[in-house]
């Protein structure tokens, strides 16, 4: 009998098409397939055994670079083509549609496509036991995806907005959509009231927002999330201030596309606040509408925790626990995680506007460095009191030895923060190592970096890095595998991960 497989639509990325056809392999592996053809459309090969067919469609359903399964004249959606089906389109946009379930809730920097964390634990040959490490889980990806995969799993970050919206995501598995939607309605039509009537004491918090929301503005915004706030239901009350928070840098006097928090010069938009967070809570039911219906009842929920990966003692209850861990880790200079999120951080109060800046520096990553932090990194780099791996002391020294006066500041801070993110990198995959069963797998997905100091360029492959401190602890290398090229920020394109890899290790 011949089953015939075909491709998305969008356009797929050679590593895409590489691991279509490994996970396809993974998948087909135990029904003694002969030969898989490649067709233009994608696949095509012949089951001898009729009766393994039910077997055979229920595994091929899951695979996720692949849209449907023709067999005989009858065409089957796989579970990911009706995903990606049900999610909003632009235009004639025929790029990957990455916001299917509850991953469009919100946006979040550094986000990776969920397809990717798919692949990657399909390749990985789980079992319906296997449970999911995320070490920084962002706003869920991995674990949203894990979840939706039938597959047990836990979070952790350190940004509490990450964290929050990860926990959202994964509590939408057991949402209750007509109440969820009659309290949309409810809050919507209480807080356009109470707006009139609102008043906006003064405290740290409200003196804050009233620096970047107009007064009218910010009456319509704090009585949403007051209204939400007596919401008894826990999942649909995060889901609404979720779908809020997400709107409101658009309607601050902060520049909605840019990283960095300047003041806005584009024109605030003309559409009712309230009128936008319903049209958004609307689409985000359907879309979660489309996950019921094509998955399993009593997937597993996840959760995501606010802890420091290095914190080893607060893992502890973790060890030997998780078959796989999956992430895209922050880089040396990471992207402002906690600078971009200011607005919703203390909206949702989830931080003082006082705690940003500390929060902010206590990311691995971050690009703040105080001077007596700095001559105490200075001490520790020259003599590499953390133990890195040869390679990579060098390179810090190069760094060091390359500046000039003519570098300013944040390029003398370099070798340092640099130094620092390997150590603070090294405790990360040494804890990783401590949560993982014997035989797990982690996968990183990690992009290439450049900075110049004193003229000289310094191409930072953070991939092969990474590799080399996980080795030295005493993780196996399996493989680093080239993804292509992606343009992620147009406003920051100087700072643009245009190339990524994937690592592969394995705890021996
Ligand atoms: C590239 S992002 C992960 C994004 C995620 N994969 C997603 O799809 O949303 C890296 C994350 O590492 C987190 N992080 C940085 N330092 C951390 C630490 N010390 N412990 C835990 N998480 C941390 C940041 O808050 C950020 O959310």
């Amino acid at each position: 009998m011949k089953i015939e497989l075909y491709l998305p639509v969008y356009k797929q990325f050679e590593y895409e098409k590489k691991f279509a056809l490994l996970e396809l392999k993974q998948i087909t592996k135990c029904f003694l397939i002969d030969k898989i053809e490649s067709t233009e459309l994608g696949y095509e090969f012949d089951l001898t055994d009729e009766a393994r067919l039910p077997a055979l469609v229920t595994s091929l359903k899951r695979l996720t670079y692949v849209a449907n399964i023709k067999i005989n004249s009858e065409i089957i959606d796989t579970y990911q083509g009706v995903l990606e089906k049900s999610c909003p389109v632009n235009g004639h946009q025929k790029r990957q549609p990455t916001r299917y379930g509850a991953h469009g809730i919100h946006e979040y920097k550094g986000k990776f496509n969920p397809q990717i964390v798919s692949s990657i634990l399909h390749q990985f040959s789980p079992t319906k036991n296997s449970k999911v490490l995320e070490p920084f889980c962002g706003s869920g990806t991995t674990l949203y995806e894990s979840s939706i995969k039938g597959f047990e799993n836990v979070g952790f970050d350190f940004n509490p907005l990450a964290v929050f919206l990860a926990n959202t995501k994964l509590a939408s598995i057991n949402l209750s959509l007509p109440l969820a939607k009659k309290e949309m309605i409810c809050v919507i039509s209480n807080s356009k009231k109470f707006a009139d009537t609102i008043y906006l004491e003064s405290n740290e918090r409200l003196d804050y927002l009233k620096n970047w929301f107009d007064i009218e503005q910010l009456k319509k915004i704090e009585s949403f999330r007051l209204c939400a706030n007596k919401i008894k239901k826990k999942e649909i009350r995060d889901s609404l201030l979720c779908i809020a928070s997400n709107l409101i840098k658009e309607y601050s006097q902060q520049e909605p596309a840019d990283l960095r928090i300047r003041r806005r010069k584009s024109l605030l938009p003309e559409r009712c606040f309230f009128e936008v967070v319903q049209e958004k809570a609307e689409k985000y039911f359907s879309s979660l509408e489309t996950v019921s219906q094509v998955l399993p009842a009593n997937l597993p929920v996840g959760t995501a925790k606010n802890i420091d990966i290095r914190d080893t003692l607060a893992l502890k209850d973790y060890f030997d626990y998780f078959d796989f861990a999956i992430t895209s880790p922050p880089y040396a200079t990471a992207l402002p995680y906690i600078d971009t999120q200011r607005l919703s951080l203390v909206w949702l109060e989830l931080a003082s506007p006082k705690n940003i800046k500390v929060l902010d520096s206590t990311l691995i990553g971050s690009r703040e460095l105080k001077k007596s932090e700095q001559n105490k990194l200075k001490e520790d780099l020259v003599e590499n009191k953390d133990k890195l791996p040869e390679k990579l002391h060098n390179l810090c020294l190069d760094m060091l030895g390359s500046l000039t006066d003519n570098d300013g500041f944040r390029r003398q801070a370099m070798p340092f923060l640099v130094y620092r993110y390997f150590v603070d990198m090294k405790k990360m995959f040494e804890n990783v190592l401590l949560m993982l069963k014997s035989g797990g797998k982690f996968a990183l997905v990690v992009g290439h970096n450049k900075t110049t100091l004193g003229g000289v360029v310094f191409e930072l492959n953070t991939p092969s890095y990474l590799a080399t401190l996980a080795e030295h602890i005493g993780w196996d290398v399996s493989e680093i595998v080239c993804l292509d090229v992606y343009h992620r920020y147009d406003l920051h394109q100087s700072n643009s991960i245009d190339s990524e890899s994937l690592v592969l290790l394995q705890k021996l």
